[in-house]
């Protein structure tokens, strides 16, 4: 199973923040935001891991993790995505990466409290297909919203108005091979990106994609509500009184 971690994109929601910097650069109580999800892939026993890059802060990234000594890694690889094309765009950058391999991909603004191992080798003896991950909020209308019937996802609907459920999608997703192929028939959404919801919602209609609800707090770093509300979930998990 390879790992990628997609940390491009502009970051515009945190504007000004993120007018001089990489979101996943920020810090997340005491450390750089992008180590979460480097560290949730690592306890997951994935080892071989591609870093996409993105932007004017690309090389810092380089600077930071090096060959990921620091989470025990032999190496790190990285690659560069020159547009701001969407998720879906920076995930066909990992095509000659992943090879034959399985994929578990994670957003570099997304971590989990909880291990994702038992998720992932599930995954590894699933025969084909995608998995998700599903965790209820409040507030819904800011992810990919999941509709399930029994034990199947029947759709998902990228950040609706009016969600159906309170099931969001977290940003750590599953694929076989078959992903790359998936990219290719992709076209831009109304915000002008490849969607990773219409990724997945190509695997629900092959009847191949599975979910697990996520255990433990998820936390997401793509507005300042979020991006403060991961700090206190990080600092509290730590004891420290905030
Ligand atoms: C992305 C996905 C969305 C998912 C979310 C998780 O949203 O498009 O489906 O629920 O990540 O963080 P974005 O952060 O790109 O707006």
């Amino acid at each position: 199973m390879r790992g990628i971690i997609l940390a491009g994109g502009s970051g515009s929601r945190l504007h000004p923040i993120t007018m001089a910097t990489s979101k996943q650069l920020l810090p997340v109580y005491d450390k750089p935001m992008i180590f979460y999800p480097i560290q949730t892939l690592v306890d997951a026993g994935v080892e071989e891991i591609l870093l996409v890059t993105g932007g004017n802060s690309a090389g810092e990234f380089l600077r930071l993790i090096g060959n990921g000594e620091e989470f025990g890694l032999k190496h790190m690889n990285y690659t560069y995505q020159k547009t701001e094309g969407g998720i879906a765009d920076a995930l066909a950058l990992a095509r000659h990466f992943v090879g034959r391999d399985k994929v578990v991909v994670v957003l570099g603004d997304n971590f989990v409290q909880g291990s994702i191992r038992k998720a992932v080798q599930d995954f590894e003896a699933q025969p084909e297909g995608a998995k998700i991950f599903l965790k209820e909020v409040a507030d819904p209308r800011e992810f990919g919203v999941a509709v399930l019937e029994g034990d199947r996802v029947t759709r998902i609907i990228e950040k609706p108005k009016d969600p159906p459920t309170n099931l969001a999608v977290i940003g750590i997703y599953m694929y076989d091979n078959s992903v790359f192929d998936i990219c290719d028939t992709l076209e831009p959404s109304a915000r002008g990106e490849l969607e990773i919801t219409d990724v997945n919602n190509a695997y629900i209609q092959r009847g191949t994609m599975t979910y697990e609800i996520l255990d433990g707090w998820w936390a997401d770093c793509g507005s300042f509500e979020a991006l403060l509300r991961s700090n206190l979930l990080v600092a509290r998990e730590r004891g420290v009184r905030v």
